[in-house]
């Protein structure tokens, strides 16, 4: 028998990654931030100067990179190659980065793997895009979580501000827009629910009630 895994897709803002993390809290389950993968990967290019149209230079980075998650009191820190880069892979322009680098199949090919090696014992909660579609497809549960593209840019913009980076709200919703159509319309692993999928949208839900209502198909579905 392979562990449980709990796949919870969706789009940037849309409070994904905060209930993740809260149910694998609370199950004592690890966690996978896949976009945390994308995003290292952008990161890596960058600073490699590897142009994001180089499609193989790209998944070379994918398959090398030496990512690192930890877990710490400040939910979890990420690690490239030895640098601490929790902060800077959360920067805007790491987020337009990350969504290009995405939609190239060798990146996603190359990734593949990698996020399945995550699943172990008791369980995997797993945020990402494609998470209930193409890389747990066997998931025990599917969330796919919803929230209108304002709110989500208010809800980026609150966090960004938290975490001392800046950002104009506008700004935030044009970014949202763009990558929302390039994550919806790629042809590799495009942003869409899991046929099995339930969705939930967030935008008048508080992040308290999202959990009390996954959290009741979790229960219903023994996986508690
Ligand atoms: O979830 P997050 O905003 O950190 O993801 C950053 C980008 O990585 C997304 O805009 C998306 O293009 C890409 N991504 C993806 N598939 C995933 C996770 C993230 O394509 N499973």
């Amino acid at each position: 028998m392979t562990a449980a895994v709990i796949a919870i897709d969706g789009p940037s803002g849309s409070g994904k990654g905060t209930l993740a993390e809260a149910l694998a809290r609370r199950l004592g389950w690890r966690l996978l931030d896949s976009g945390a993968l994308y995003r290292s990967v952008a990161l890596a290019a960058a600073q490699r100067k590897v142009g994001f149209d180089d499609e193989a230079g790209l998944a070379d980075i994918a398959r090398q990179l030496g990512i690192e998650f930890r877990p710490g009191d400040a939910g979890i820190a990420v690690r490239l190659d030895g640098q601490d880069v929790t902060l800077q892979i959360r920067a805007e322009s790491v987020s337009a980065n990350a969504s290009r680098v995405a939609a190239l199949w060798a990146v996603r090919k190359a990734l593949l793997e990698r996020q399945r090696g995550f699943r172990c014992e008791p369980g995997l909660v797993a945020d990402g895009r494609d998470m209930g579609t193409v890389v747990f497809p066997d998931a025990q549960l599917k969330v796919f979580l919803e929230a209108s593209p304002e709110e989500r840019a208010a809800r980026r913009h609150k966090q960004l501000i938290d975490k001392g980076l800046g950002g104009s709200l506008r700004g935030l919703l044009v970014g949202i827009r763009e990558r929302d159509e390039r994550d919806r319309q790629r042809v590799e692993s495009p942003l869409v629910p899991a046929q099995d999928a339930v969705v939930i949208d967030s935008t008048a839900l508080g992040i308290d009630a999202v959990e009390q209502r996954v959290w009741q198909l979790i229960e219903a579905r023994g996986l508690s």
